[in-house]
């Protein structure tokens, strides 16, 4: 298999930036191929990621780099309301152990961007305590296994093997109507004790755990959740990145948080978190970038 982007995989950094871009109207791709070779050595970061929407790396690779389920993300409607679906073109995600050296790289990469692509989206997000989400329920205890996130990850073999779909939302939370919540409630709409992540013994359907655990024919559908918490003590939320080989198994997720499935029961988080944006990204192998995006 190609060599996958290896940060999708790396662990134990606090500190991240997650940037979206769109192309500028009447940009070349040879334009865009010379605004990423600055960033090749050019950014010092322990953990840099990036993305593609849809659109540009059809325009960027040849079909036969390009896998089948390559689309963009679709809005969901459901009982749940309506799930936001934005596509941008490039997604940069930069991880260190600390907000200054992760503020300087976003800086530079900013700067050999620019010329080629408008910033539309500038997240900062942190490590919250012990891998919490800022409702204080720890986040990924179900993820895959280290040894076993590649496989659910990457794209094994054909168009595009060795890369990867990301999902990207940024949530925001309403956290006084969470904490309103006595700790039985609170731990009943996500589906697990706060303290120590134990999934409940009687889970409520519309728990976040029961809605996010898909049983189909081949077994039950897994994603590598790397989301982080984001924001101030006022305004602040859930960075959510999920990978998956398939982004179908990630849309059936979105479609059973948000009610657009036969059984119309949606997620408890809805009732306190709201994505504000939306996208899905290719992320394609080594090899792949650097023949179709490096100068
Ligand atoms: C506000 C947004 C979200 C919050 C606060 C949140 C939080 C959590 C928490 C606390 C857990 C339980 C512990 C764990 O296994 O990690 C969990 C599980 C999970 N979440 Fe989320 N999540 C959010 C959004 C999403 C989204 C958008 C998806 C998928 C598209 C997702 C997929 C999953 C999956 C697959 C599990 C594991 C279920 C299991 O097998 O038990 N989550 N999430």
């Amino acid at each position: 298999m190609p060599t996958p982007q290896s940060a999708i995989f790396r662990s134990g950094l606090r500190a991240h930036e997650h940037l979206e871009f769109d192309l500028r109207p009447g940009v070349t791709m040879g334009q865009v191929r010379a605004a990423f070779a600055p960033l090749q050595g050019g950014v010092f970061v322990q953990a840099i990621v990036v993305g593609f929407g849809e659109r540009l790396w059809r325009l960027l690779a040849p079909a036969e780099a390009c896998p089948p389920q390559l689309a963009p993300l679709m809005p969901i409607h459901g009982t749940g309301g309506t799930m936001p679906a934005q596509p941008h073109d490039v997604w940069l995600w930069l991880a260190d152990r600390g907000p200054d050296v992760a503020l300087d790289a976003a800086r530079i990469a900013i700067q050999a961007l620019e010329p080629t692509f408008t910033l539309v989206e500038d997240t900062q997000g942190f490590v919250y305590r012990d891998g919490r989400d800022l409702t204080g329920f720890i986040d990924g205890t179900e993820n895959p296994p280290p040894d076993e996130a590649a496989e659910v990850a990457l794209i094994a073999e054909g168009p595009g093997a060795g890369g990867s779909f990301a999902l990207v939302q940024r949530w925001q939370h309403d956290l006084k109507r969470f904490q309103a919540q006595a700790l039985g409630e609170q731990e009943r709409a996500i589906g697990r004790t706060k303290l120590d992540s134990v999934e409940l013994e009687e889970l409520p359907e519309n728990s976040h755990v029961a809605r996010m655990v898909v049983e189909t024919a081949d077994g039950e559908l897994a994603i590598w959740r790397r989301s982080v918490p984001w924001g101030n003590a006022a305004v602040n939320g859930l960075q959510f990145v999920g990978f998956s080989a398939d982004p179908s198994r990630l849309t059936a997720m979105l479609e059973r948080m948000y009610g657009a499935t036969p059984d119309r029961l949606h997620d408890r988080l809805l009732d306190f978190s709201r994505p504000k944006t939306g996208a899905l990204y290719f992320v394609p192998a080594m090899e792949a970038l650097a023949a179709w995006v490096k100068a």
